[in-house]
């Protein structure tokens, strides 16, 4: 174990993957040029991306950033989203292309039914009828759509209908908690919420509708709920308020002329956490989103006509929203979309599925990587994965030993490897390998990309040549978040202050290298990123001491094997709580019915009191040496520094199990 992390370090070090000849022969960036060409002028960069799109209206400026931060890309632009991912291609007689090969997780039982070939005609006509079927349940520009659905085609079309009339969704992962679902729903004012009576979850029906039923009661702006019948679990309906999605559908009118949006209208709400208990709506826009999606998904993906791109994420994080709907759709892509869990009903779906429909591209995060290095190659290589030609990961730092073994047994050691660093803030991927022109080093996402600005900066804000920092964004970006729903103050203190008003504060802590490559390190707020996905302490927290047997609770993160980083909760119980197994057992379940299974903490620590500063204040620095059984110095100035101890008792002892 102790040698694992020296191994990573080494690695570090020493190998570096040029692309490979033919790779690099046949991709569309060969060129070192671009990034000097794109950092003379990079609104004229930008602007080059965004005239490949479809405008209704041109714009008169690139970029006004003479009130910074806010920024207004394609200034005075009109385009309709739906139309650039749709419309152009079917009008180009591409309307018989597939846009997704759907998979379903129950396919190997149903066959046909469950393996559908979904073209750019279908998107399109399922797009139009969903759009007026809004339209006739009141939702119009401006209004707030949410969307908690499982990965169907369906939900794509519900955004790209939402796009088709300017309604705003605001899509929440169908792995949240109906608690969860009902605070997003109820801070951004939805009217409408596009649900799934179930979702399958290793091939048994999981309640969405049903489970959701309590909180409509208390969204009085919810007028409507349509429902998609996923696993025919009938569930309860509301005369007046639920509708069937197939039977409104079916119904609608087939032809929605497209809203001509302003470049800068906003296009979606994606709540994702930040240090304090509430989530953050993140507001991206029309222009200037699209454009840089549509780039960077053609630019780090190399793609090519007739590549087979799958990128494995769920719909209801950035991840989904940009790389599995707007970026491939934008350039006419075929995708693969795979509904369910990487191990149904075997732990080769994946390498089943990627062999069924020829992947060329396949873009993940690192904690599956690492679930699959665990199950054993054998798994892949019965496998033929000989089209796969470029690999992606995304959302954590991805180590080394996984990198390699990424490289290796997927990739087959012919493909390169694009890890992309970026954000839900940011909208599209920032830091990353252009695959034929970047030599990369296993662990780091490399440089920025063409007309994209970063710098690591020392605690003094002086940039850091070589070393470590902390992470800042220097140039806008046409994908840049524009503000908070209804917190713009927030948006401008947490990113926009701590170095001035045209530098924005990422949250990442990062090291420089010697060539100038980025190696991130992880994140310098209260937030853990827990299998790439985003939690707060504070959302934690807050959870936990709203169960009636919690005191107190403190929460951080500690590395992990398998999910990057683990969620550990120190509490000091209250009344009769007796700390044990049935205790954590009915605390876990608590986390997960306020926030979703993802922010169950992994271990629980249970102390008559934290360790606190004499004013009162949890010393977390403390909590996490204290479970990486580091060193922890002079502990005097604590109220109680017995804590400790007792603490520290239990840590160790938890580590001989
Ligand atoms: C945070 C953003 C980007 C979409 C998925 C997560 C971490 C993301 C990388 C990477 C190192 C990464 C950062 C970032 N992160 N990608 N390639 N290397 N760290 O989006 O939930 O907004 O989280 O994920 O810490 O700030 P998100």
């Amino acid at each position: 174990m102790a040698t694992e992390p020296e191994l990573d370090v080494l690695l570090k070090t020493e190998q570096t993957f040029p692309p490979p000849p033919d790779f690099a022969a046949e991709a569309s960036f060969r060129d070192p040029a671009v990034y000097e060409r794109a950092a003379a002028d990079p609104e004229a960069w930008w602007a080059d991306w965004a005239g490949q799109l479809e405008w209704i209206e041109p714009w008169q400026q690139v970029l006004d950033w003479s009130d910074p931060p806010r920024a207004k890309w394609f200034v005075g632009g009109k385009l309709n989203v739906s139309v650039n991912c749709l419309d152009r291609h079917v009008a180009a007689g591409n309307g018989d292309k597939v846009a997704f090969h759907w998979e379903a997780e129950d396919a190997g039982e149903t066959g046909e039914a469950g393996r559908l070939g979904i073209t750019y005609d279908w998107l399109l006509d399922q797009t139009q009828r969903f759009a007026n079927v809004m339209k006739g349940l009141g939702v119009g520009k401006g209004d707030v759509v949410g969307i908690y659905m499982p990965m169907v085609p369906e939900a794509a079309v519900a955004m790209l209908a939402c796009t088709r009339i300017g309604a705003v969704h605001n899509v929440v992962f169908g792995g949240f908690s109906a608690e969860s679902l009902r605070e997003r729903m109820e801070v951004s004012g939805a009217k409408l919420l596009v649900t799934a009576d179930a979702t399958l979850r290793r091939g048994a029906p999981m309640p969405m509708k049903t489970s959701i039923e309590e909180i409509f009661g208390e969204l009085p702006d919810m007028k409507s709920v349509v429902v998609i019948d996923r696993c025919g679990t009938n569930p309860s309906m509301t005369e007046g308020r639920d509708h069937f999605w197939a039977e409104s559908v079916e119904a609608a009118d087939p032809v929605c002329e497209p809203e001509p949006m302003d470049a800068e209208d906003p296009l979606y709400l994606l709540y994702t956490s930040g240090s304090t208990a509430k989530p953050k709506g993140i507001v991206h826009t029309t222009g200037g989103y699209l454009t840089q999606v549509a780039a960077t998904h053609k630019m780090v993906f190399d793609l090519k006509e007739n590549d087979v791109y799958w990128c494995a994420a769920d719909i209801g994080w950035v991840t989904g929203h940009s790389y599995i709907v707007y970026g491939p759709l934008a350039n006419g892509a075929t995708s693969i979309m795979y509904e369910g869990a990487p191990d149904y009903p075997a732990k080769d779906r994946w390498w089943e599925i990627a062999e069924r429909y020829g992947a060329t591209i396949l873009y993940t995060a690192p904690t599956v990587i690492r679930s699959f290095m665990k199950w054993g190659e054998e798994l892949v290589l019965k496998h033929d994965l000989s089209k796969l030609r470029l690999l992606g990961s995304v959302g954590e730092p991805i180590n080394p030993r996984a990198w390699l073994w990424y490289h290796e047994v997927i990739g087959g050691g012919r493909c390169p490897i694009v890890d992309t660093w970026w954000q839900t803030e940011t909208g599209a991927i920032m830091i990353s390998p252009l695959p034929g022109l970047t030599t990369t080093k296993p662990g780091s996402a490399t440089v920025p990309l063409p007309g994209i600005e970063a710098k690591i900066l020392d605690s003094e804000g002086e940039a850091v040549e070589e070393g470590g920092g902390t992470l800042v964004l220097s140039k806008p970006w046409p994908a840049m978040a524009r503000t908070l729903y209804n917190e713009p103050d927030r948006f401008i203190k947490t990113y926009w202050e701590r170095y001035g008003p045209e530098t924005y504060l990422v949250g990442d802590a990062a090291h420089l290298d010697e060539d100038s490559y980025f190696w991130i390190v992880g994140r310098i707020d209260d937030v853990i990123n827990v299998s790439g996905h985003r939690l707060s302490t504070m959302e934690i927290e807050s959870a936990l001491v709203a169960d009636p047997g919690v005191a107190e609770a403190a929460v951080i993160g500690v590395p992990d094997e398998d999910t990057g980083q683990a969620i550990v909760a120190f509490v000091t119980p209250q009344g009769d709580a007796a700390p044990g197994e049935e205790f954590t057992t009915a605390l876990r379940e608590h986390v997960a019915e306020r926030i979703g299974k993802l922010a169950r903490p992994k271990r629980f620590f249970y102390a008559d009191d934290l360790p606190k500063t004499r004013s009162g204040k949890i010393m977390r620095r403390l909590l996490r040496d204290i479970a990486d059984s580091k060193d922890l110095g002079d502990v005097s100035t604590l109220r109680d520094p017995s804590v400790v101890d007792d603490l520290t008792a239990q840590v160790e002892a938890s580590k001989k199990v």
